[in-house]
């Protein structure tokens, strides 16, 4: 049989990445597209699927060029979740995209719960809050507030779906996206279609839901003319960004903890079966494997925050980079590490696109606290990078306190965020556990995508089958002198939210 490869799209925020795995497990390359997002006013997030697409035809057409000859089994696919694509009775895009740190739907989010009965009530059909990241807010924020919107809306999908419709011409989701909509019955894996009317939203809307290692269709003549993969190049269901990272880490097994430093921060362990969620604390969703499940919980601002942080204040850097030939967050690392561990007391609090777990509140803000004269940009950008980290350990010490079964020995650090050395000794300081990054750590979801789309091809006889792939590559053990600064520092960071929140 000839030498093959899958394809991963992941359809990313900040952009898009394809990767291109061969049949051992080998990355033959990458590449990555950038698109813009849109902030129309304040607490919205917003962009163009027509962006999403070209950045993917772009990216398509290059990686064919990195695939050392090998056949592509099956194009897989992982997104950005929650977002909705709104598609018109021919299939156009009505709206832009409303994506997942929006946060204009907290009425329609409560509408919703109490549509649903309350909170448990809620609970017991998807096993998780209506946050107003999700999907389901937001089609009732468009039935409420563009009414003219709504009512051409025939079909809704998120990112990746959109994707694979416009490669395929096939109209479906997996379950791991449909669980983000919270409008799916993540335990029995189907459509929360009583929920769904009891919202005044049509069932009719939602697409069927398939498992992620599903072939679902096959790339159309036209996609292949644009794309340059070849026609009936099978097309498999994927999974949400968050899930399929998880399962890219090589963590399908419960019980140990991944960490992903994308856009957003994400703690998340698989299950080998169902978790009830006590309070909806965390995100509970189903998982890429049939019968497998998520257990997460996210920090909206993660590598976002540094990103941010390169925007607003980093122009010299930029330069300076440009110059020297180095990125401006190489730089921003190298004056960081020239600071002391917990940056002279400058701490920064990561809202600032609201905050989604533990602190689930929509409006809150950022903040840098403890600022005096000493402190530098090196201690600033410092803070931001601990100010994350101690945002996902509470996440962390949620998920310890809902599953006793988790096993905390060591740390898998992933996503664009786990290239940096600085970042990756303050996780190992602030958590007190070794960091791990594995192969394929700084691919994000792209890389489980390709794994999952090599089992449709029947590379790979499960997603199981795919784990001994992902060996380990470094290893940062905490430093012992620094675990009490940081665990001092941590636990005055989690006194900030409460001092602050009657300002937001
Ligand atoms: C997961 C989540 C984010 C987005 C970002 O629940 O909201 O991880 O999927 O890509």
């Amino acid at each position: 049989m000839a030498y093959r490869c899958a394809l991963g799209i992941d359809v990313g925020t900040s952009g898009c990445k394809i990767l291109a795995v061969d049949e051992n497990g080998k990355i033959l390359g990458s590449v990555v597209e950038e698109y813009p997002c849109y902030a129309p006013k304040e607490g919205w997030s917003e962009q163009d699927p027509e962006d999403w697409w070209n950045g993917v035809v772009r990216g398509l057409r290059k990686i064919t060029a990195k695939l050392n000859g090998a056949e592509i089994g099956a194009v897989g696919f992982s997104g950005q979740m929650h977002g909705m694509v709104a598609l018109d009775e021919n299939m156009k895009v009505i709206r832009r995209a409303i994506l997942w740190n929006d946060q204009r739907t907290g009425k329609q989010c409560d509408e919703i719960t109490e549509a649903a009965g309350g909170l448990d009530a809620l609970l017991a059909i998807t096993n998780n809050r209506m946050l107003t990241g999700y999907t389901g807010g937001k089609i009732l924020w468009m039935k409420e507030n563009e009414p003219e919107n709504y009512a051409r809306t025939k079909v809704i999908l998120n990112p990746k779906d959109y994707i694979r419709y416009r490669l395929s011409g096939e109209i479906a989701t997996d379950v791991s996206d449909a669980s983000g909509t919270g409008l799916f019955d993540v335990k029995n894996r189907c459509w929360a279609v009583d929920l769904i009317q009891k919202c005044g939203l049509k069932p009719e809307f939602f697409p069927k839901a398939v498992e992620s290692t599903d072939a679902v269709g096959r790339v159309t003549k036209e996609a292949a003319e644009e794309t340059g993969i070849p026609e009936g190049t099978i097309v498999a269901g994927g999974g949400g960004d968050a899930v399929i990272s998880t399962t890219g880490l090589g963590l399908i097994k419960p019980g140990r903890v991944g960490i992903t430093l994308g856009t957003s921060g994400v703690v998340a362990m698989g299950l080998a079966s169902f978790l009830p969620n006590p309070n909806g604390m965390l995100q509970v969703f189903c998982g890429n494997a049939p019968g497998t499940f998520n257990a997460m919980g996210v920090t909206l601002a993660a590598a976002g925050s540094y990103q941010w942080f390169r925007n607003a204040l980093g122009d010299y850097e930029v330069e300076r980079g440009k110059a020297e030939g180095k990125s401006a967050f190489h730089i921003l690392d190298e004056e960081a590490a020239a600071t002391p561990p917990c940056a002279d007391g400058l701490i920064f609090l990561p809202y600032l696109t609201g905050e989604r777990a533990p602190i689930n509140d929509p409006n809150a803000k950022g903040a840098f606290l403890g600022i005096t004269s000493r402190h530098t940009k090196g201690h600033f950008a410092r803070a931001v990078m601990e100010g994350v980290a101690f945002s996902l350990r509470q996440v962390y010490d949620l998920i310890l306190s809902v599953d006793q079964n988790v096993s905390s020995d060591e740390i898998v650090l992933a996503g664009g965020g786990a290239n940096s050395p600085i970042w990756r000794r303050i996780f190992a300081d602030t958590f007190n556990l070794p960091v791990r990054t594995v192969y394929g750590s700084a691919e994000g979801g792209s890389f489980g995508a390709a794994l999952a789309a090599g089992v449709t091809a029947g590379i790979w006889p499960n997603l199981e089958a795919t784990v001994p792939l992902i060996r380990p590559e470094s290893k940062t053990e905490p430093e012992a002198a620094n675990v009490p600064l940081y665990e001092a520092q941590y636990q005055k960071y989690v006194k900030f939210y409460d001092a602050l929140k009657w300002s937001y």
